[in-house]
C-alpha cells in the first residue's frame, strides 16, 4: 500500500515537472533552474546568494550556467525575470513597457498598504505625481544654490564631530547630513533628534539586510510572518513603518495646521495648496491627496537615508586602501580648492582626477547592484524570449558596471580609466543612478553631497589604517542595498 502511494505520489511529481517545463518552452520563456512546486527557486537563490555574498553573485552565475545574460526563476508564485546582459539592461531601462511596480506582498507592507506615491506607484498617477514633484521641489531649493548651502552647513557639523577624536567610523558621523538636508526642503526643518535620527537609521539598515530586489522570503511566502516574525523581515517592516507613520503624520499635520495661503516655504505646503485649490474646483479625480503626500514623504525618507551615506562608506574606504590615490586627490584639492575656504559644486568641472574617482568607485560598488522591480506594462519581447504582462523585471546593473568588456580588469580600483588627456572622460555604459523615465530623482542631491562630504572631509585630512601593518578589508553588507560592514580608520590632520 504504502510502496503504491509513493509510487503514484513520484508518478504525478514528474508528471507536474515535466508539464511545467513543457510550459516554459512554449511560452518561449528565458531559461533557468528548474521551480520547484511550492518553494519556486527561493530557497537555492538564498544558499546560492548566501555562498557568493550577494544577489548580484548569485544571478551572475545561474546566467553563466545557463550561458545566457537574461535568466528566469519562480519566486513567491511570480515569474522573475533577471537581466544581467548590458545591451538588455539599456533596453529595458529606456522602454516604458518596463515602467510598471510589481504589488507583492512585501512592496504592500512598505508601502503601508496604499499604492500611492513615486517609487512604488505607477501608469498615470505616478508620472503626474513625479513630475510635479521634481518641479515643486526646485521650486525650494532642490538641485539649485540652497542645497549646496544647506550641505555646507552639514560639512561644517561633519567637521567639527571629527575633530572629536581621531579615530572614527566616519559613516556615522556622514550618516544625518542627506536626509537632513533633503527634510529642510521637504517639510523646513530637521527631521528629528539625533538619536531618534540614528534609532531610523539602524532600522533602515536592518530592513536593507533582511530583504532583497525580489522581496525575500515574506514576498515568497507572506504567511511565514505568523511563524517566523523576526527571522522574515515582518518586524523589522512594522516598527518602521509605525514610527514612520507616527513622526511624518505629526510633520504634515503641523503643517496643516499652520498653513498661510501664499506664504508656502516647503514642500509640504506647496502641496497642501495643490489640495486645497483641488478641493474646491472638484473638477478631476486629483492626485492631491493626504495619501500621495504621506507615502511620497515614506518614498524620500527611505531613498534618502542611507543610500548616499554607503556611497561615501566605500569611498573612505579606498581613500584608505589606496594611498597612492589619496596623494593625487590630495593635489587636486590643493591646487583648485586651496586649505582655507570649502568646497563649492564650482569647483567639480575644475577636477577631473576627483570626477574620475568618485566614478570608479561608484561603478565597483553601486549601492542599488539589483534595480526595479519593474512590471511589465505589455506582452513584449527581450533578447528574443518572450515576456508576458505582469511578469516582473530585475537588473543586475552590477554584472553591467563589472563586465569586463566594458571596464577591462572590472575588480581593480583604477580612477584612471575615467581619464583621457588629463580631463574626466564620462561613459554611457556606466549605471549608478538608473536611466529612462525611472531615473533616480535624488540623483542632483545624492552627487552634491558625495562631492562635497567626501571633498570637504579629505581637504582636513589623510586617512590611514588603524594599524600599520594591517590594511582596512572590506566586508559586505547585501541585501536591498550594499554597504561596508563599519569598519573604523584614523585620521590626521593636513
Ligand atoms: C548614491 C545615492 C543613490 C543611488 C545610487 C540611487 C539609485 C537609484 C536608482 C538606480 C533608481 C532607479 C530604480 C529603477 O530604475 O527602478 C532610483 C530611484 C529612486 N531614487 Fe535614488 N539613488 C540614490 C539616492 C537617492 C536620494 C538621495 C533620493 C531622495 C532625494 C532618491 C530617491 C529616489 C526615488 C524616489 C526613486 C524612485 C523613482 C521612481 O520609481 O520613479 N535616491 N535611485
Amino acid at each position: 500500500m504504502m510502496v503504491t502511494l509513493i509510487l503514484v505520489i513520484l508518478t504525478l511529481l514528474l508528471a507536474f515537472i515535466t508539464l511545467q517545463k513543457q510550459k516554459r518552452t512554449e511560452i518561449n520563456f528565458p531559461p533557468g533552474p528548474y521551480p520547484w512546486p511550492l518553494i519556486g527557486n527561493q530557497y537555492y537563490l538564498k544558499k546560492l546568494s548566501r555562498k557568493l555574498g550577494g544577489q548580484q553573485y548569485a544571478f551572475l552565475e545561474i546566467c553563466k550556467r545557463y550561458s545566457s545574460g537574461i535568466i528566469s526563476l519562480r519566486l513567491g508564485g511570480n515569474n522573475i525575470i533577471v537581466v544581467s546582459d548590458h545591451m538588455l539592461i539599456h533596453e529595458v531601462l529606456s522602454n516604458e513597457n518596463y515602467d510598471g511596480r510589481p504589488w507583492n506582498e512585501f512592496i504592500k507592507l512598505r508601502n503601508l498598504g496604499l499604492k500611492k506615491g513615486i517609487t512604488m506607484n505607477d501608469g498615470a498617477e505616478w508620472k503626474e505625481l513625479r513630475n510635479w514633484t521634481m518641479r515643486n521641489l526646485r521650486k525650494v531649493g532642490f538641485a539649485r544654490q540652497e542645497m549646496g548651502e544647506l550641505l555646507a552647513d552639514e560639512l561644517t557639523v561633519i567637521l567639527e564631530k571629527l575633530k572629536e577624536s581621531n579615530v572614527h567610523t566616519i559613516k556615522f558621523v556622514i550618516a544625518p547630513a542627506v536626509i537632513n538636508v533633503l527634510w529642510n526642503l521637504l517639510a523646513g526643518q530637521q527631521i528629528c533628534n539625533n538619536t531618534k535620527l540614528q534609532h531610523f537609521i539602524e532600522i533602515l539598515e536592518c530592513r536593507a539586510k533582511a530583504f532583497d530586489m525580489s522581496g525575500g522570503i515574506l514576498a515568497s511566502f507572506p504567511w511565514i510572518r505568523y511563524i517566523m516574525p523576526n527571522a522574515s523581515g515582518y518586524n523589522i517592516l512594522i516598527s518602521l513603518n509605525n514610527e514612520l507613520k507616527h513622526l511624518l503624520m505629526t510633520t504634515i499635520n503641523e503643517h496643516k495646521q499652520h498653513y498661510v495661503e501664499g506664504a508656502e516655504k516647503d514642500f509640504i505646503d506647496l502641496f497642501l495648496r495643490e489640495m486645497k485649490a483641488h478641493e474646491t474646483t472638484k473638477t478631476d479625480v486629483s492626485i492631491f491627496t493626504d495619501d500621495n503626500l504621506f507615502i511620497t514623504l515614506v518614498d524620500f525618507f527611505i531613498a534618502g537615508t542611507t543610500n548616499t551615506t554607503s556611497t561615501l562608506d566605500f569611498l573612505f574606504l579606498h581613500m584608505t586602501k589606496h594611498q597612492d590615490v589619496q596623494d593625487i586627490l590630495h593635489k587636486e584639492i590643493d591646487k583648485v580648492i586651496g586649505t582655507e575656504r570649502f568646497p563649492n559644486l564650482e569647483d567639480r568641472p575644475k577636477m577631473p582626477f576627483t570626477e574620475a574617482l568618485l566614478t570608479e568607485c561608484q561603478r565597483m560598488w553601486v549601492v542599488t547592484p539589483i534595480i526595479g522591480p519593474r512590471r511589465v506594462l505589455a506582452d513584449t519581447t527581450l533578447g528574443g524570449y518572450t515576456m508576458p504582462k505582469n511578469s516582473i523585471v530585475l537588473m543586475n546593473i552590477f554584472a553591467n558596471n563589472m563586465n569586463p568588456e566594458l571596464y577591462p580588469d572590472p575588480t581593480s580600483f583604477k580612477p584612471e580609466r575615467f581619464m583621457k588627456d588629463g580631463d574626466y572622460q564620462s561613459d554611457a555604459n556606466l549605471i549608478t543612478f538608473g536611466k529612462g523615465k525611472r531615473r533616480c530623482p535624488g540623483e542632483a542631491l545624492a552627487k552634491s553631497a558625495i562631492f562635497l562630504l567626501f571633498v570637504g572631509v579629505m581637504q582636513k585630512y589623510r586617512l590611514l589604517p588603524i594599524s600599520c601593518e594591517e590594511s582596512v578589508k572590506l566586508v559586505l553588507n547585501s541585501g536591498l542595498t550594499i554597504s561596508p560592514k563599519p569598519y573604523k580608520v584614523l585620521l590626521v590632520p593636513r
